[in-house]
């Protein structure tokens, strides 16, 4: 007979103590056992509830939060919601810094709570004074009787994870877990348990799951902090521009990064196959799993932590409409429209004809591309690629040349209805994609790969 809980004093009491769900048809051709644990089973519905209450009561034991005074923190959502249950049940005012992109029913759950939210640009480095880190320090300096936890390099956080999380894990396992996967943030959930498993067996595998667009695989791998691999993307909570002290990548053997398309699928796979509700990051965890699955073995058992519940990212991942429009639904493509509409939340990256042509080089490094629409007042004029660059580099141009000297004819124009066929049809040898106009007169570039991917899908 399972234990029926104890009835407790307060909603902080009911943190932790997470079941371990085994996952089924989603695990039929991965190695071994794999099982979920599930941590939206906490009150404020995500592991960070360890964690924030772990800083509240180290804060209030030191003198460093007192009583009346207020809690300030910047938080991806659910560190936010942890810290709203312990400042409810004790008495705290609660501001909460967080990025633009986080989702609106975060915010509003948030708000539910008394929580005052600072919103502050995700597009922003993180020492730029409007950055929801710089925000939370500055609110820190402004308001009397505050206390900033720093989720990032308190090590309250990691250690909430050492004492409860990690022993959980080993219990429920009976010892016999073999592999630990989990998406890294601040890095506390991972560096915590991995410290308590991997004393109890160092031979015990952790891997960290990276998004792409984040520093740690890199890092992790190289010791270098490459700023090259700093870019927006779109999975929350996961991730990170900085290197937050609650990660100890010691303790790491691996780190897996995860595309925001294929993170947003499984995560609604795991909703439809295992009946699991869960958060962005866990199907970014999950699949993470899936790209490493060639390293397990028949004895494997692994568990993977899934961070938090599927309600906040209802208008996400879990909305056919949000999905269509960054293209991570696959569907028949038939015009030019169809074949550049996953590209419809980036910026088109062109060159001005007056730049030199150094500035056409680091735009093609940043963004991994092979040539750019030349600009001027009129319109795109001309492109520039990675042929035309060589060229004029080999025929004794400098790096300041200007762009309006090397570049050849222009991309061209065709409109978003235009048939895919059609565009195959008439595009030349000789050019290399063409410029496809949207209904809103905005430009997408159609190049002669993504042509090769959109006809090689079913259609
Ligand atoms: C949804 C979600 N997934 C993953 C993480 C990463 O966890 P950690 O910060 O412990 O590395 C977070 C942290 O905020 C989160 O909110």
């Amino acid at each position: 007979m399972p234990t029926v809980p104890s009835p407790v004093q307060t909603i902080l009491d009911t943190i932790g103590n997470t079941p371990m769900v085994k996952i089924n048809r989603m695990a039929q051709d991965i190695p071994g056992e794999v099982w979920a644990k599930v941590e939206y089973f906490n009150p404020g519905h995500s592991t960070k509830d360890r964690m924030a209450l772990k800083m509240v009561e180290e804060a209030e034991k030191d003198g460093r939060l007192q009583p009346g005074g207020t809690i300030i923190e910047c938080t991806s959502g659910n560190t936010g919601m942890g810290l709203a249950l312990a400042a409810v049940v004790k008495g705290y005012r609660l501001i909460c810094t967080m990025s633009d992109k986080q989702s609106k029913e975060k915010m509003d759950v948030l708000r539910a709570l008394g929580a005052e939210i600072y919103v502050c640009p995700t597009h922003v480095s993180p020492d730029h004074p409007d950055s929801y880190y710089s925000v939370a320090r500055r609110l820190n300096g402004e308001i009397p009787h505050s206390f900033f936890p720093n989720q990032y390099d308190n090590l309250d956080n990691r250690d909430a994870h050492y004492e409860s999380t990690g022993p959980e894990i080993w219990e429920q396992t009976q010892g016999r877990i073999t592999h630990f996967v989990v998406g890294v943030g601040t890095g506390g959930t991972i560096s915590g348990v991995a410290k308590y498993l991997k004393e109890k067996n160092p031979k015990i595998q952790i891997w960290g799951i990276d998004t792409y667009g984040s520093v740690f695989k890199k890092y992790h791998e190289t010791g270098v902090f490459d700023e090259n691999e700093i870019y927006g993307y779109i999975t929350e909570g996961i991730g990170e521009d900085i290197l937050p002290k609650n990660v100890d990548f010691s303790l790491i053997d691996a780190f897996e990064k995860v595309t925001d398309k294929d993170g947003a699928l499984a995560t609604r796979e795991l909703a439809r196959k295992e009946g699991l509700l869960l958060g962005y990051s866990s199907g970014s965890a999950f699949q993470g799993l899936r790209q490493l699955k060639h390293l397990l073995g028949p004895n494997s058992v692994t568990v993977v932590l899934f961070h938090d519940h599927g309600s906040r990212y209802v208008g996400k991942v879990f909305n056919d409409d949000w999905m269509r429009e960054r293209g991570f639904l696959q569907e028949p493509i038939h015009t030019a429209g169809d074949a550049v509409s996953t590209q419809s939340h980036l910026p088109l990256v062109s060159i001005a004809t007056e730049e030199p042509l150094s500035n056409a080089i680091v735009l093609l490094k940043k963004y991994g591309i092979s040539q750019l629409p030349v600009r001027d007042v009129t319109g795109y004029i001309g492109v520039v690629d990675e042929s035309c660059l060589l060229i004029a580099l080999s025929q004794g141009k400098g790096l300041d040349a200007l762009i309006r000297s090397v570049m050849k004819a222009p991309l061209k124009i065709v409109s978003a209805s235009t048939p895919l066929a059609e565009v195959i049809s008439r595009i030349g040898k000789e050019e290399n994609a063409v410029l496809v106009e949207t209904k809103e007169h905005t430009f997408r570039i159609l190049t002669k790969h993504d042509m090769l991917l959109a006809t090689s899908l079913p259609l």
